[in-house]
């Protein structure tokens, strides 16, 4: 598993990252940064050198095996690095451990096919976010290589409406504060993002059924299917109460 992705790859894999931060900059004379699902914190670093103190940046792991502080300060050791980045550890799919409205950016690159919950994530994500804040989030497994047993996989998530599985574009498009860049399918998958402007409230209109870790189906799958339903209040009647 890749987790030393710098900036150059935020730049291909998230539109201009850099230009996202340092538009924050100008307006506000910094920046508070996180990168959800960090790695070793590569990208952090290269932001870091970059912005200096103008930039406050955190990343999240799920483990210290993905990388933690002391791996970073020795990525971070001879860049004349002043203000190193934090990293913490929490699940992306549980509330984020961070207050509301404390960060003006969150990216995340090659992290969300991870999640169980990616819709829970991206409502964290908005209400961590300032005002005006924004998020830049890979939407799946583009990055693997690897043979997928059916494009369903693609995506690492599903969402059905009336039986129906929509197009994961079409249906991120349709939800008020978010859009989905990059191509929908086909060439240059690798590139597309969701970005997500903060809203008062966003509303997903969609539930989690359930979550499946296909690495134990497979382990060159290496992503987490999660299966939502716009059918929110549906109870399925061999489940209803008789009476
Ligand atoms: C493939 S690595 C990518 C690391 C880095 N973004 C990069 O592109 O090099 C996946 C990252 O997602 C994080 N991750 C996976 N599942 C997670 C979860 N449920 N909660 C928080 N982080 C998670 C891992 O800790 C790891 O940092």
């Amino acid at each position: 598993m890749v987790r030393n992705r710098g900036l150059d790859k935020g730049q291909l894999y998230l539109g201009d990252l850099r230009r996202l931060v340092s538009g924050v900059i100008e307006r506000r004379g910094r920046a508070r940064v996180l990168e959800a699902g960090c790695g070793h914190g590569v990208a952090m670093l290269d932001l870091a050198e970059e912005f200096g103190s103008a930039l406050e940046i955190t990343g999240f792991n799920l483990t210290v095996v993905d990388g933690d502080e002391e791996r970073l300060r020795a990525l971070a050791s001879g860049r004349g690095i002043d203000h190193l980045p934090r990293i913490v550890f929490c699940d992306a799919s549980k509330p984020l451990p961070f207050d509301d409205g404390s960060f003006d950016v969150v990216y995340s690159m090659a992290s969300l096919y991870l999640y169980d919950d990616k819709l829970a994530f991206l409502a964290e994500c908005n209400r961590i976010l300032a005002e005006d804040g924004v998020a830049r989030v890979n939407p799946s497994l583009h990055f693997l290589n690897t043979e997928l047993p059916e494009h369903r996989y693609n995506h690492s998530w599903e969402i059905w409406r009336d039986g129906e599985l929509l197009p994961l574009p079409d249906y991120l498009d349709g939800v008020d504060g978010v859009e989905f860049h990059g191509p929908r399918h086909g060439e240059g998958v690798d590139r597309s993002y969701i970005e997500l402007h903060k809203r008062d409230s966003l509303d997903f209109g969609a539930r989690l059924i359930s979550s499946i870790d296909t690495n134990f189906l497979w382990h060159e799958w290496g992503g987490v299917l999660s299966i939502y339903s716009t059918q929110q209040s549906f109870v399925p009647r061999y489940k209803r109460a008789t009476g």
